[in-house]
């Protein structure tokens, strides 16, 4: 898909189809966040793949939305503070990379025809539990994995020129 139609693609989808995610599409998304650039290189992320089927009770106590429980996988960007690159002025890139790694998954996968959401209101303990992360490990994003059963809406974006200064 052409860049510019991709991004304008991508929703929040909030209502998921049974349909399984192939192997072939999620492959490619998680080659697209092993891609993602991070500060200083230190990667200093990992991808949880998950499978709902069978765990959708467990799922419920990381973020009870029902459209969240419909997707067949979801995914969860966490971060490994030891291992984040930190400036000067004591301020960790953690959260950054992960943010980039989760918009590299989301844009693969918007570009194989799927659906996801970005999820940051969830329940970080039962998350840790659900994800079964390591101490080092902090849950940061999640995003459902599936094929769309609801409608892209119009995009509410303030204009350019509010989001944009130029010094010249
Ligand atoms: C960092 C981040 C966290 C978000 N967390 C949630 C969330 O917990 N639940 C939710 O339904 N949407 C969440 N969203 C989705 C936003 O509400 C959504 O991206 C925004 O309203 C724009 O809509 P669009 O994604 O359809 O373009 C999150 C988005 C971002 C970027």
């Amino acid at each position: 898909m052409e860049f510019q139609e991709l991004i304008r693609r991508r929703y929040s989808v909030r209502e998921y189809r049974p349909e399984p995610v192939s192997e072939e599409a999620l492959a490619l998304i998680l080659e697209a966040g092993r891609l993602a650039p991070t500060a200083a290189n230190r990667q200093p992320f990992r991808i949880v793949v998950l499978h709902t089927a069978g765990r959708k009770a467990a799922f419920a106590r990381v973020y009870s939305r029902q459209w969240f429980l419909q997707a067949p996988v979801v995914l969860c960007v966490c971060g490994v503070p030891g291992e984040a690159w930190v400036r000067q002025d004591g301020r960790s890139h953690l959260d950054i990379d992960a943010a980039i790694v989760m918009d590299h998954l989301i844009l693969a996968a918007t570009d194989e025809g799927l659906g996801t959401c970005w999820i940051a209101n969830f329940d970080m303990n039962a998350a840790r539990e659900v994800f079964e992360l390591g101490a080092g490990e902090v849950p940061l994003l999640l995003t459902p994995l599936g094929h769309a059963a609801d409608r892209p809406r119009l995009k509410e974006r303030r204009n350019l020129d509010v989001l944009v200064r130029y010094i010249r």
